[in-house]
């Protein structure tokens, strides 16, 4: 690939010849060619620039000195041009660093490295006169302007060296293990790098995580992946909500969803909150509980006993009362936007387990009962339920329970392993009366004694 940076500055570009850079030029991977653009100046002061067009503060470049230059530059004669079939082509791209340009993203840098000419017109002063980019479009060149961010440098030499150094990184040849570039940060599902260690294994007090000693392959990845997620959507919640959703795996989501993003089966992501149910949530709760509940019943249950099941159990007034009575029933939810999409409401205190899950020395008398775990249809998968039951979990062990029951229906394999791997383990099973039909349920428990997040351990 072929660089041609031009600038007025051309000694700017000395330490492209340094390090990897160097290297690359050595072998014959890149060529560097740094040009002074006075060369194509004409008159005794070989000026560059003149008074900008309607005043102002600054100089501007002259569109003239800049055509002389990039036509020569562009009339180059590149290797590509040799290639033995007749329509080969070549990609030259003429890029304009200029504060607003573009963003200078890795998609677009990637997208560089095909191309087999970069052409970086530098600008100083005010910039360049708008026709040059103007032209070079009409006339077919594809031309970039680019940013490198939210900032104003004196010109664009330095801008040009960063683009240089991303494009030419990615050529096949450059790294010296191109397994750098994998997992490195804007690679791969977008997100940032994980944090690295290296020797010693104590440094000032300072230990490494133990995950990382342990030899188990499986989790060291999937702990750097989590630790991945957890500082992009902290330090960059913009990028955290534009990750590539296809290569987010279950896991991944869940981790997601419990730094607030969710990503839901079709759409965008969205921010998420999960927080306790206030009075007003009632109405919506109802409806949510509503819809979610038929959902999860077996085929068999008639929609007559369902209905009569929600009329009678998951109403506005059901829910106002549970609203008023935190001591007793803990709701929680998750909200994206102004809607609820999902919600936890778990029994605690002295005898939260209905009679019927009560078997004499198998679910503990004490537990508290995690009656419902619902999450809306379109955000199911999203990770939005596994914080939900995080969070449940938690909130029965502040109120000192030991552990946590629930009843879900046994045709539902789904659910089960979805609970299985929140730590929750079969005991016994249930049958329980929904509008007058019998249902059958397993009934699980979870040990809220042992710390920490089963799901991720
Ligand atoms: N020239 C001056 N500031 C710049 C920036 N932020 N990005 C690209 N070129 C520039």
């Amino acid at each position: 690939m072929r660089f041609d940076l031009i600038s007025i500055f051309p000694d700017y570009f000395t330490p492209l010849t340094l390090s990897l850079m160097g290297k690359a030029e050595d072998a014959g991977l890149v060529t560097l060619a740094a040009h002074d653009l006075r060369q194509w100046a004409t008159g005794k002061h070989r000026s560059v620039d003149d008074t900008p067009y309607g005043g102002g503060a600054g100089m501007v470049m002259r569109a003239d000195v800049w055509a002389r230059a990039l036509d020569d530059a562009l009339a180059t004669p590149l290797a590509c041009e040799n290639a033995e079939a007749a329509t080969a082509s070549c990609r030259r791209v003429l890029a304009i660093p200029t504060p607003s340009g573009t963003p200078l993203t890795q998609p677009v840098v990637e997208d560089l490295a095909r191309a087999d000419q970069i052409i970086v017109a530098c600008g100083r002063y005010e910039g360049i006169d708008a026709r040059v980019a103007q032209h070079y479009r009409a006339a077919g060149v594809e031309v970039l302007e680019f940013s490198i961010g939210d900032y104003v440098l004196n010109g664009g030499e330095v801008a040009a060296m960063v683009l240089t150094e991303a494009v030419a990184r990615l050529l096949d040849g450059f790294m010296g293990n191109p397994d750098s570039l994998v997992e490195e940060s804007h690679s791969g599902a977008g997100l940032l790098e994980y944090p690295v260690f290296t020797k010693p294994r104590e440094f000032r007090g300072l230990v490494i995580p133990d995950v990382l000693v342990g030899g188990n392959h499986a989790a060291i990845e999937r702990w750097r992946r989590d630790l991945a997620i957890e500082k992009t959507a902290a330090v960059r919640p913009d990028l955290a909500l534009e990750l590539r959703a296809e290569s987010l795996g279950r896991e991944d989501r869940a981790t997601l969803a419990a730094c607030g993003v969710a990503y839901p089966r079709e759409g965008s992501a969205r921010p998420v909150s999960i927080r306790h149910g206030e009075p007003g949530d009632a109405a919506q709760l109802s409806a949510l509980a509503a819809r979610t509940f038929p959902e999860a019943c077996p085929p068999e249950l008639p929609r007559a006993a369902i209905d009569a099941f929600i009329a009678a159990e998951l109403g506005p007034d059901m829910f106002e009362a549970m609203l008023a009575d935190s001591t007793r029933h803990r709701i929680l939810v998750a909200q994206i936007d102004a809607h609820l999409v999902g919600y936890t409401l778990t029994i605690v205190g002295q005898g939260a387990i209905p009679p019927e899950l009560v078997c004499p020395g198998r679910v503990e008398a004490d537990a508290a009962y995690l009656s419902k775990c619902y999450v809306d249809a379109p955000w199911r998968g999203s990770g939005i339920a596994d914080v939900l039951v995080e969070a449940a979990a938690r909130d029965a062990a502040e109120h000192g329970h030991a552990s946590l029951v629930l009843g879900t229906n046994r045709a539902n394999k789904k659910a089960q392993a979805f609970y299985k791997r929140h730590g929750f383990r079969r005991r016994s099973t249930r049958t329980f009366d929904v509008g007058g039909v019998l249902n059958h349920d397993v009934v699980m428990v979870r040990d809220l004694t042992r710390t920490g997040n089963p799901t991720l351990a």
